[in-house]
C-alpha cells in the first residue's frame, strides 16, 4: 500500500492557521507534490453540516459536552473514512485544520472530559490516520481572540464565544499533548512576524518529511 503524509495544523481561536496552511499548500504546489487540504470538522459534505450543529445551529446553543464531543467525533468518522484514509493510501499529502488534538484540548482540557474517554473516542473516530507532523501555532489567547474578532467582524462562532479562561486550557491543552509527543509535533510561536513563523513551519515540515 502507498502511504502519504499527513500533516495537521493546531491552535487557539486567532492563531494564523488558514493562512499558513495556505502558504505551505502552495509550497508543495511549488514542488509539484500533490496535496489535499481540508479541515475539522468538515471535510465532506456530511461532516460540513455536523460543522453547522456544532458552531452556527440555533439549537447547539447549549448543547451538553457529551453531545458535544460526539459531533466532533462524528464528523471526524465520516472525515477519515471518506477522505483523509483514501488519500493517504494513493501516497497524498494531507494537510488537516484541526484533528484530534483538538478534541483533547477543547472537550477534554477546557471541557473536563475524561482524557480515558477522549482517548477512546479520538481513536475510534480516527481509526488508522494517525498524523505524522502535527504543527502547533502558539499564540497567547487575548491576542488570538482579538485578531478572531477583527477576523470574523464581532461575530463569533459558538465555540469562539467562551470565556478567556476556556482558551487558557485550551493552550495549555496543546502544550501539554506537545511536551508528551515531541516526536510528532512541532510547536511555533505565532505571534510574531508572518514570513518568519512560515520559515519555522518549512523546517518542521522539511525535517520530517520523506
Ligand atoms: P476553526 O474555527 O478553527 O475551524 O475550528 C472550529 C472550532 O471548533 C474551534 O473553536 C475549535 C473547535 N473544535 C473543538 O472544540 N473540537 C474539535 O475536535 C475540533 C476539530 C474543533
Amino acid at each position: 500500500m502507498r502511504r502519504g503524509f499527513f500533516i495537521t495544523f493546531e491552535g487557539g481561536e486567532g492563531c494564523g492557521k488558514s493562512t499558513h496552511i495556505r502558504l505551505l499548500s502552495e509550497y508543495f504546489a511549488g514542488k509539484g507534490r500533490e496535496c489535499v487540504v481540508t479541515r475539522e470538522p468538515g471535510g465532506t459534505p456530511l461532516s460540513e453540516k455536523i460543522r453547522e450543529l456544532l458552531l452556527d445551529a440555533r439549537e447547539g446553543a447549549g448543547m451538553s459536552a457529551r453531545t458535544e464531543i460526539l459531533l466532533f467525533e462524528a464528523a471526524r468518522a465520516e472525515h477519515v473514512d471518506k477522505l483523509i484514509r483514501p488519500s493517504l493510501d494513493a501516497g497524498k499529502i494531507v494537510i488537516c485544520d484541526r484533528f484530534y488534538d483538538s478534541t483533547s484540548a477543547y472537550q477534554g482540557a477546557a471541557r473536563a472530559i475524561d482524557s480515558e474517554s477522549v482517548d477512546f473516542l479520538n481513536a475510534f473516530a480516527a481509526g488508522s490516520a494517525a498524523p505524522d507532523l502535527t504543527v502547533v501555532l502558539d499564540i497567547d489567547p487575548r491576542e488570538g481572540l482579538a485578531r478572531a474578532r477583527s477576523r470574523d467582524g464581532g461575530a463569533p462562532d459558538r465555540m469562539g464565544s467562551e470565556r478567556l479562561e476556556f482558551y487558557q486550557k485550551v493552550r495549555e491543552g496543546f502544550l501539554g499533548l506537545a511536551r508528551r509527543r515531541p516526536d510528532r509535533f512541532a510547536v511555533v510561536d505565532s505571534s510574531g512576524d508572518k514570513a518568519e513563523t512560515f520559515g519555522k513551519i518549512l523546517r518542521a515540515v522539511e525535517g520530517r518529511l520523506p
